[in-house]
Parts: structure tokens; C-alpha cells; sequence
């Protein structure tokens, strides 16, 4: 836990701002990427583009002194616009298991649905099981069709984002 993190002090989720993004937020969000994901290098998953085109169904949240404590950049495909996709997702380590990314996540489903996306997707590391246990409880269901084998006891695509890079994928439908 960084000394940012300590200092954090947790507040009601009615204390906290939900708003979309802007450009602006870039380096503040590039910033905790790769501490919010354990250490893991994912910064470079999220080049500013993300926050130039897909603002309409992404969304941030801040603490009343700004300071950020959440994240969501969900699209919707532009091959297949009855499918959203999320692309990254997370909350400050500080402020997990108080329903942080459930609202994140309700807030996505939403803007999803209306704009006509009938499920949604993402896609987590096998390894990745906090993520995994939050996608299951968000009424995600994990991809066990063709292709797929047990990865670390979970079932998942070997080598679905080139070598080594094994990957669950998940599916939830959306109400209309
Ligand atoms: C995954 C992540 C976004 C969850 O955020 P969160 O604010 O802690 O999630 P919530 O509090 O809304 O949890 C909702 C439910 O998901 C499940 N869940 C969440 N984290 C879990 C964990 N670590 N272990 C088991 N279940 C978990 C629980 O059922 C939880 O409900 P409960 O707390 O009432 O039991 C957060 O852990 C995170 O930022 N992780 C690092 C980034 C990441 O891996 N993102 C996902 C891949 S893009």
C-alpha cells in the first residue's frame, strides 16, 4: 500500500462523485494502474485515447478533495453493436469490497444498454482472482466453449492475447 493509499480514509459511496471522463483525468488514472493491479505492468493498456473516444460509457469516480478512487472504460463494439465490451475496470485498493466496482459497473451496464448492447464481455487473467470472483458475482458467466482448457483451476483461452497470455472470458447479458 503506497503512503497515497494510507492516507486514504474510507468514505461512504455517497460521499464520492461519479462523472465521465475527460482527457484531463489521463495521467491521473495512468498513475495508479499499475499499483491498483498488484504491480502488474498495465499502464500501457491504457493510452490516453481511452479517455478521447470512449468518455460516453466510461466513467470515474473521486473523493470531495478530488482524489480518485475508481475507474471504468467500457465501449460499445463497433462490429457487433448489440455487445459492449470492458475494457479495464478497478477501484482504489483502499475502498475494495464496499461495492465500488458494482456501482462502477452498474453505471456501465447502463450506458450499454442504452445504447442498444444486448450483453456485455470482458476479459481477466486467470491468475486474476479477485477479478474473477467479482465478474461471477456481477452475474458474469466464464467462456467454457471451444478452445477453452483449466488454466490455475479456471476455465480459459491458452495463449488468447498472444504466448503466455492466457485469458478468462466472460459474458453477461443486459436488460433491455
Ligand atoms: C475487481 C475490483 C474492481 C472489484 O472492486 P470492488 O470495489 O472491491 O468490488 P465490490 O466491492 O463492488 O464487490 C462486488 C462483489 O464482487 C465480489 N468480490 C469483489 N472482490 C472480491 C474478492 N477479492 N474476492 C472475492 N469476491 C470478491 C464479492 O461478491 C463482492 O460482493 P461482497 O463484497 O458483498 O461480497 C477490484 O478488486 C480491483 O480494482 N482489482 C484490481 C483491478 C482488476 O483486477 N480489475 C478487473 C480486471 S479489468
Amino acid at each position: 500500500m503506497t503512503s497515497d493509499a494510507a492516507r486514504t480514509r474510507p468514505l461512504d459511496l455517497d460521499d464520492l462523485t461519479f462523472r465521465r471522463p475527460t482527457e484531463a483525468d489521463h495521467p491521473r488514472v495512468a498513475a495508479v494502474i499499475d499499483e491498483w493491479w498488484g504491480g502488474r505492468k498495465m499502464r500501457a493498456l491504457l493510452p490516453r485515447l481511452w479517455l478521447q473516444h470512449f468518455s460516453g460509457t466510461s466513467w470515474v469516480v473521486e473523493r470531495p478533495d478530488g482524489r480518485l478512487e475508481g475507474f471504468v472504460v467500457a465501449f460499445l463494439s463497433q462490429d457487433d453493436p448489440t455487445t459492449g465490451y470492458v475494457h479495464m475496470i478497478a477501484a482504489n485498493p483502499n475502498r475494495r469490497r464496499s461495492g465500488l466496482g458494482r456501482a462502477l459497473y452498474e453505471r456501465a451496464f447502463a450506458d450499454l444498454a442504452a445504447h442498444g448492447a444486448r450483453r456485455v464481455s470482458a476479459i481477466t487473467w486467470p491468475g486474476n482472482r479477485q477479478s474473477v470472483a467479482f465478474h461471477l458475482a456481477m452475474g458474469f458467466r466464464i467462456d467454457d466453449g471451444p478452445g477453452t482448457q483449466k488454466i490455475y483451476s479456471i476455465t480459459a483461452h491458452a495463449d488468447y492475447d498472444g504466448e503466455g497470455e492466457d485469458r478468462v472470458v466472460f459474458y453477461r447479458d443486459l436488460e433491455a
